[in-house]
């Protein structure tokens, strides 16, 4: 490997991306939630979408094991304060936004610009991290609104709409 760690991070940094959180629910009725950037849509028809999730995470087991349904919750630019919360350990964000359960009992983000409801689809290797692939269930259109935007290891915002 020709370039170090700090280098490749930096590289990946200047890939502009939005922001999610990822939600599900433990056999043991415990919510479980994670900040993610890794999402991406992988097919329309199946409607297939992506996440990865770290080896480390506390939440990596429960999402390559028995939590099968998950929600991505797409976050707006006011809802900083809940990717800090759900990057953070601890699961203490979940006090700071309303939510519902899907009818599987995923909790949802009430107020998110989108969310896709999920079945677990495929768990693919991804080196350190496993790639989640979820075959969308249902999905969910929020008011209009600026998405939260993260780049260069910051959030940002759109300058422009
Ligand atoms: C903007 C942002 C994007 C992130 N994207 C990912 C990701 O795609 N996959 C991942 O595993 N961790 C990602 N993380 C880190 C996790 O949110 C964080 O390390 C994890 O929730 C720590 O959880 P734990 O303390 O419960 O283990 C991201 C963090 C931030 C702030």
């Amino acid at each position: 490997m020709s370039f170090s760690p700090r280098d490749f991070r930096d590289c990946l940094g200047q890939f502009a991306t939005g922001v999610a959180v990822v939600t599900t629910r433990a056999n043991d009725g415990t919510k479980a939630g994670i900040t993610i950037n890794s999402f991406a849509s992988v097919s329309l028809d199946p409607a297939l979408v992506l996440f990865s999730v770290d080896f480390r995470a506390a939440t990596h087991d429960l999402f390559t094991g028995e939590c099968t349904r998950f929600c991505i919750n797409i976050l707006r630019q006011e809802q900083q304060a809940l990717s800090d919360a759900f990057s953070a350990p601890g699961q203490h964000g979940w006090d700071k936004v309303a939510h519902q359960d899907d009818c599987h009992s995923v909790p949802r983000f009430d107020d998110c610009l989108a969310t896709f409801s999920c079945k677990r689809h495929a768990i693919h290797d991804g080196g350190d991290h496993s790639i989640i692939v979820g075959r969308v269930q249902e999905i969910s259109l929020g008011e209009t609104g600026n998405p939260l935007l993260y780049y260069g290891g910051r959030y940002r915002a759109l300058d422009r709409e």
